[in-house]
């Protein structure tokens, strides 16, 4: 990418699908540089050439395997040695089915490295030059998953409450700075994230949010300076309802729904080819 210093330069991780790409199409439609970060080589090099022709936008794509510490550096290192980054969305991310004992110490381990190693590396990184120019946003998507201590999302949910509470201690640290922080916490919404475990919610999905709306509710949060954005009315209602049970009904619903959920995909899992426990093992390397 060519460093123009007149246009607004966003980097996005996880840009291969789902938000991380929503998130890109929009910003290069509002006209920012970009940076792209995914695994997938090909993927991410379309797109960047579609976004490239449809907005006359310059992008940069960046191949990383964020569950390994070398492969986050690469990226570090670019956010470091950048002169402008206006808004970097920390966005990659995954979920596997089973129970926290079911897991491979290193996948737990993996998780943890690409949903809060990697993001609070970046904003590190970043945030030094935001300062001195005292002008950047910064996004982390998050999870409604968060707020549920449902059975098969005990690391998950955990990382990506991290995530807000990072997002909202850092907001409370920049206060009287231009530099605005925002925990984005989708719920379900149709992107690559289930498919790619062998999924078909095609059914289900009617009800689920589009990537496009949760990027249209996060920006439209960002620039009324909301810390925390829960997409959805109803999705808002049901984490708020939840918030409000006795401790004791909530640890029993939570136990109920993600068993219920956990017999579906153990049940989606008998019926695939691959085995999915393998594929978010760090890997050799990714190019
Ligand atoms: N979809 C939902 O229902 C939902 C709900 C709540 C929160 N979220 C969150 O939303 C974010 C985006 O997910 P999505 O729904 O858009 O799913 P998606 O379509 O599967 O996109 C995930 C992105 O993250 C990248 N990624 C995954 N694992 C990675 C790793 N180990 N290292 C580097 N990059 C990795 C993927 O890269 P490659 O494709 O190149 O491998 C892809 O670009 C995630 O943080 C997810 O937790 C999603």
């Amino acid at each position: 990418m060519s460093e123009s210093h007149d246009r607004p330069c966003a980097l996005v991780t996880g840009a291969t699908s789902g938000i991380g790409a929503a998130f890109a199409h929009r910003l290069a439609q509002e006209g920012f540089d970009l940076i792209l970060h995914g695994r997938r080589q090909q993927a991410l090099t379309d797109r960047a050439k579609n976004l490239e022709s449809m907005y006359g936008t310059s992008v940069e794509i960046i191949i990383a395997e964020l569950s390994r510490g070398d492969e986050i550096r690469k990226v570090e290192e670019r956010i470091s040695s950048l002169d402008r980054l206006d808004l970097l969305i920390n966005n990659a991310g995954y979920w596997e089915p089973g129970l926290f004992w079911e897991h491979a110490p290193d996948c737990l381990e993996a998780m943890i490295m690409v949903h809060n190693v990697a993001p609070v590396r970046f904003i590190r990184a970043a945030l030094p030059r935001m300062l001195e120019r005292d002008k950047g946003d910064i996004i982390n998507v998050s999870s409604a998953g968060a707020y549920f201590n449902m059975v098969t999302l005990e690391n998950y949910g955990a990382t990506k409450a991290y995530l807000i509470s990072f997002t909202e201690s850092l907001h409370v640290a920049l206060m009287g700075t231009a530099i605005r922080v925002q925990a984005l916490t989708p719920g379900l919404t149709v992107t690559e994230f289930h498919s790619r475990l062998g999924a078909d919610f095609t059914k289900e999905q009617r009800t689920w949010m589009h990537p496009e709306e949760v990027v249209q509710e996060s920006l439209r949060a960002l620039g009324k300076g909301r810390v925390v954005c829960i997409p959805g009315l109803r999705r808002r209602a049901i984490v708020k309802l939840a918030s409000m049970l006795p401790r004791f009904v909530y640890y029993r619903v939570m136990k109920s729904i993600g068993e219920k959920v956990k017999r579906r995909w153990d049940e989606i899992e008998k019926n695939k080819r691959l085995p999915s426990r393998q594929m978010h093992l760090p890997a050799e390397s990714s190019g």
